[in-house]
């Protein structure tokens, strides 16, 4: 990635997309910033504010259609966007029977269509700039089929197949698409109410990520021009080997 782009960020507002922008600030001249917790993200803003990047804070639910409209409209007036990171995601943990099913749906709109709309909306922009970068957030649970997960792994196995094909169409554009798929990594995640009930402790701690380190072995993957499905973390790459 080249100097002083604009970057759009979605779930800004803590853990691994909070990570990006800090870690993405000295390329970007302006962020915009998209999350539902206003606080949350104006914390971020300032943060970036005072390392001397511009923000744009975007109080948007992307699993809705109006606030994808707001944020694509946000892509219009305050692009050209050549850094986009769709990261907002959630999990929900139970049988997919006996789950909500409103939250899976909220879910697929997020995880699917809010990335598809994005990816499509700065496409067109990245193209005129010359370049551009997309990184998208799968997940190890991708590489799994699990019970209490399967539409948040079924969701995130579709972001690896779409970014892998999308990369094939847009390399000759000098659009670099990133599918990233963390672990066990410390963030909000696991503390929402939607996954209540998972208990954190019994995961090894060897198994846990720092936001930090994820962010940067990403970038560091996107820079290199690694592959596209890109799993963070030397014991999560041994797991999908073994
Ligand atoms: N943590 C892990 O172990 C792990 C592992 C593999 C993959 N991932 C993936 O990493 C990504 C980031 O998650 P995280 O771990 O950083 O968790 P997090 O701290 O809970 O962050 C999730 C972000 O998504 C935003 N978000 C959720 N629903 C949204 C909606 N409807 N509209 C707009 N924004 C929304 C949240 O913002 P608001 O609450 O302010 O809306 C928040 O900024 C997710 O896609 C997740 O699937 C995480």
């Amino acid at each position: 990635m080249s100097e002083k782009l604009i970057g759009l960020i979605t779930g800004a507002s803590s853990g691994l997309g909070a990570e990006f922008c800090r870690q993405l600030s000295d390329r970007c001249r302006k962020m915009i910033l998209v999350g539902r917790r206003h606080d949350k993200l104006q914390g971020v803003a300032d943060e970036l504010k005072a390392a001397g990047v511009e923000t744009v804070v975007v109080c948007a639910d992307l699993a809705t259609p109006l606030g994808l409209t707001e944020v694509v409209e946000k892509i219009r007036q305050q692009g050209p966007v050549q850094v986009l990171v769709n990261n907002a995601g959630f999990g929900t943990l139970g049988a997919f029977v006996d789950t909500d099913f409103d939250s899976q749906q909220a879910m697929v709109d997020l995880h699917i269509s809010a990335t598809l709309r994005l990816c499509r909306a700065v496409i067109p922009y990245m193209k005129d700039a010359g370049g551009g970068s997309i990184i998208n957030l799968s997940s190890l649970a991708s590489f799994f089929p699990m019970r209490d997960v399967a539409v948040y792994a079924a969701s995130k196995v579709f972001l690896n197949s779409f970014s892998e094909s999308l990369q094939k169409e847009v390399a000759a554009d000098n659009i670099r698409v990133q599918c990233l798929c963390p672990g066990y990594t410390h963030t909000d995640f696991h503390d929402r109410d939607s996954f209540s009930g998972f208990e954190k402790s019994a995961v090894p701690e060897a198994m846990w990520m720092s936001s930090e380190a994820v962010v940067s072995e990403s970038l560091a993957m996107l820079d290199g021009a690694g592959e596209v499905v890109f799993v963070a973390g030397e014991q999560n790459r041994a797991m999908i080997a073994g």
